[in-house]
């Protein structure tokens, strides 16, 4: 069993504070842990409870089909959860050397789509079975519809039975639920109180990764194995992680980094600045009293980004945390024997490029450490499915948590919608 590894030594918050905020999130846990309890859908927290639920992992598993090219259409929640554990487990570059290929139609870019529509085109026109994953939980939202709408016209030009090449997620009973089954599209729904940032491990992540051949039984036990260390009392890693984060942004720190160790891992810093920023982000608190709060979240990619942004982080204002995220088992690739070289860089010939990345990882870390930055530590024994479950888990958690420290609604996002319903207007006009 490999085990996700959270150390916190330099966070820079004082032992009996930390303690204390800890404490404070007592009655916050005694919620999550009722609602893990009843196992159903009825609070805003229940997101929790997806992990266990073996109904919709039997519905996920009844639709799973063997197709060549999957499209999902979707943006935000519901598409941000997918892509990420995607690239963590396949890499970027997984078109091409793997099947099915994967495609994810989210704005509405005619540069992007016109292209993403060749490519598509190449796979009908060679007879390939392309499935298009429309995903939307509010069934609404202008770029996905739009998208969509642009692809299936596509299937209805090169295929003779459109409707089963659709795959739609939405929640019960949306408007675009109806119209789905209207046009005798498969159908998989989510729960209402299952937010869209929250919902990886709803129909919106399973199913498409389910297509990918990824083991999704793994994945979930993961996250499920982490949801009991999140429930727990004491040694509770995401109450610690919403302790630390609160801690800094009460002290000026109201930036978030998580810097990660390997390439393929960015989508999964991308996923949590959604839910990071959306989640805590926040106009005005539990009470309704105007607050204007949030911690901005950042992503940063290593080695590649203390080649931009190093200088910034290390010599800049005292206004971040970090959290840097590793991994300690990768592919093996060495170097080869080239003397001619070594004064160039001494000390690489016929090294593994991981010892580099390890090297330059702790360099990192001892140049946080002398010029006093705070900073966490994820330390990723692989990039399995069960790894990056409890990634996930942990992170949606800390947020939960991070809400309740914070006095605000971590799980609606009242702007958001403002910007969704003034294009909707300036559309009709
Ligand atoms: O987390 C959220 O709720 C949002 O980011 C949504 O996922 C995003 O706006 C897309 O909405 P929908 O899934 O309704 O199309």
């Amino acid at each position: 069993v490999k085990e996700l590894l959270f150390t916190h030594d330099h966070s820079l918050v004082p032992a009996e504070t930390l303690h204390a905020l800890e404490k404070q999130l007592q009655p916050e846990i005694e919620r999550m842990r009722t609602v893990a309890s009843s196992g159903s859908y009825t609070d805003e927290r229940s997101s929790i409870n997806l992990v266990a639920d073996e109904a919709l992992q039997q519905r996920v598993k009844a639709a799973v089909r063997k197709v060549d090219l999957v499209v999902v259409v979707g943006i935000g929640g519901s598409n941000l959860g997918t892509l990420a554990i995607h690239e963590a487990l396949h890499g970027k570059n997984h078109n091409g050397l793997r099947a099915p290929s994967i495609y994810f139609a989210d704005t509405v870019d005619a540069d992007a789509m016109a292209d993403m529509v060749v490519f598509i085109e190449r796979y009908l026109e060679r007879k390939m079975h392309v499935l298009l994953v429309v995903i939307s939980k509010s069934g609404a939202t202008t770029e996905t519809i739009a998208n969509f709408e642009v692809l299936y016209s596509l299937l209805q030009k090169h295929v003779e039975h459109p409707h089963k090449h659709v795959v739609a997620i939405t929640d019960d009973g949306s408007p675009f639920h109806k119209l789905a089954e209207q046009q005798d599209f498969t159908v998989l729904t989510m729960p209402k109180q299952v937010g869209g940032r929250y919902s990886v491990f709803s129909a919106v992540g399973l199913y498409p990764l389910a297509l990918l051949g990824v083991d999704t039984h793994s994945l979930l036990a993961g996250a499920k194995h982490m949801r009991e260390k999140c429930l727990a009392e004491k040694n509770n890693p995401a109450a610690t992680l919403a302790a630390i984060q609160y801690y800094h942004e009460t002290h000026g720190r109201n930036i978030y980094d998580t810097f990660l160790f390997s390439t393929d891992l960015e989508s999964i810093g991308k996923w949590y600045r959604q839910l990071l920023g959306e989640s805590i982000g926040k106009e005005h608190n539990r009470a309704g009293k105007q607050v204007f709060v949030g911690i901005t979240p950042t992503v940063s990619v290593g080695s590649t980004d203390l080649h931009s942004v190093g200088q910034l982080y290390l010599g800049g204002p005292q206004d971040k945390l970090t959290t840097f995220v590793t991994v300690s088992r990768t592919k093996t690739l060495s170097l080869p024997q080239m003397p001619a070289y070594e004064p160039l860089v001494p000390h690489i010939q016929e090294k593994e490029l991981r010892h580099l990345m390890h090297a330059i990882e702790q360099g990192v870390q001892a140049a946080y450490m002398d010029k006093a930055r705070p900073f966490c530590h994820f330390t990723l024994p692989e990039k399995s499915p069960y790894v990056i479950g409890q990634f996930l888990q942990l992170h949606m958690m800390a947020t939960m948590y991070l809400g309740a420290l914070m006095d605000v609604n971590p799980f609606d996002q009242p702007n958001v919608e403002s910007y969704k319903k003034e294009t909707k207007r300036i559309l009709s006009s």
